[in-house]
């Protein structure tokens, strides 16, 4: 029976944290700001970054917020970017992503100051990631190391399988798994015996996007697994990538949906905000 990794809890603690380093920060005249940028109302987009500001102000960080016309052109969201870019008073740029199709989202990333690039999207951030230097780091993975470390498990020599290869998930988690010394192997939809290759898993880190895809037959006795996955299953209750029920009895840990992954994406966003502000202002 798995113990589960409660990101509900772990997330808070880092929130606590937060919010009593940026009270310190406040009080030597120190203060932090995250510009949240939103192109156009994409109901699921609006409620990240109404989280986003919610978690924002809980801990002392201030939020710019840019709610800008889907019709924003091109050039229109590079100018704000420049402007942020040059502001003293900004630390954090936050673009939610997915922009409307006739924006290209590669040159957005690429306009965003390195140093304000509080997602870890910039290809500089994530150069930096891949040769060990520092730099920031995607929030999702970045928060999936939190989840692992505060529950004591270890990685170094473990076998780590990342099922998913995106940008934002699956590449960085498998580079930072592989800075903490484990022995990393990436997954993905042309994987051959997937199944086989799951199974040598130590450390299984689900990020398919295919609702409970994952069943016990893909899972190691005593596996710590980790579901980047959300969905809605057939009767509207919130799933992920693995089948939680089948898979709990034998792992050792594992993450639940909703209360695993999710919250920690946020909580990692404001710690690189702090991080921004302490190393470039
Ligand atoms: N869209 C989905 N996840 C993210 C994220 O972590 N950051 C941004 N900017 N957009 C997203």
């Amino acid at each position: 029976m798995a113990a589960i990794i409660d990101g509900k809890q772990i997330s808070k603690d880092i929130k606590e944290e937060l919010k009593k380093e940026v009270a310190e920060l406040k009080a030597a005249g120190k203060n932090c700001a995250l510009a949240v940028i939103q192109v156009g109302n994409d109901p699921a987009s609006s409620v990240y970054v109404g989280n986003k500001k919610k978690a924002c102000e809980y801990i002392g960080i201030e939020s710019v917020a840019y709610e800008l016309p889907e019709e924003t052109t091109q050039e229109e969201l590079l100018g704000i970017i420049d402007k942020l870019n040059n502001d003293p008073a900004i630390h954090g740029i936050l673009c939610q992503l997915p922009l409307p199709k006739h924006i290209n989202e590669d040159e957005v990333i690429q306009a965003i100051s390195p140093k304000k690039d509080v997602d870890g999207f910039h290809p500089q951030n994530v150069g930096a990631l891949v040769i060990g230097q520092q730099g920031f780091v995607s929030c999702t993975p970045a928060g999936i190391i939190q989840l692992l470390k505060r529950s004591n498990v270890e990685i170094a020599g473990k076998n780590c399988v990342v099922i998913g290869r995106s940008n934002i998930v699956g590449k960085p988690m498998s580079l930072l798994m592989l800075r903490e010394n484990a022995t990393v192997t990436i997954c993905h939809s042309k994987t051959a015996n997937l199944k086989e290759v799951c199974k040598q898993a130590d450390i299984l880190i689900v990020a398919i996007g295919k609702p409970q895809m994952i069943g016990a037959d893909y899972v190691k006795e005593g596996a710590v697994v980790i579901d980047v996955g959300i969905h809605r299953d057939s009767e509207n209750k919130l799933c992920g990538d693995v089948k939680y029920d089948e898979v709990f009895p034998i792992a050792s840990a594992i993450t639940p949906v909703p209360g695993g992954v999710g919250p920690m994406t946020i909580a990692m966003l404001m710690n690189n905000c702090v991080e921004a502000m302490k190393m470039y202002s």
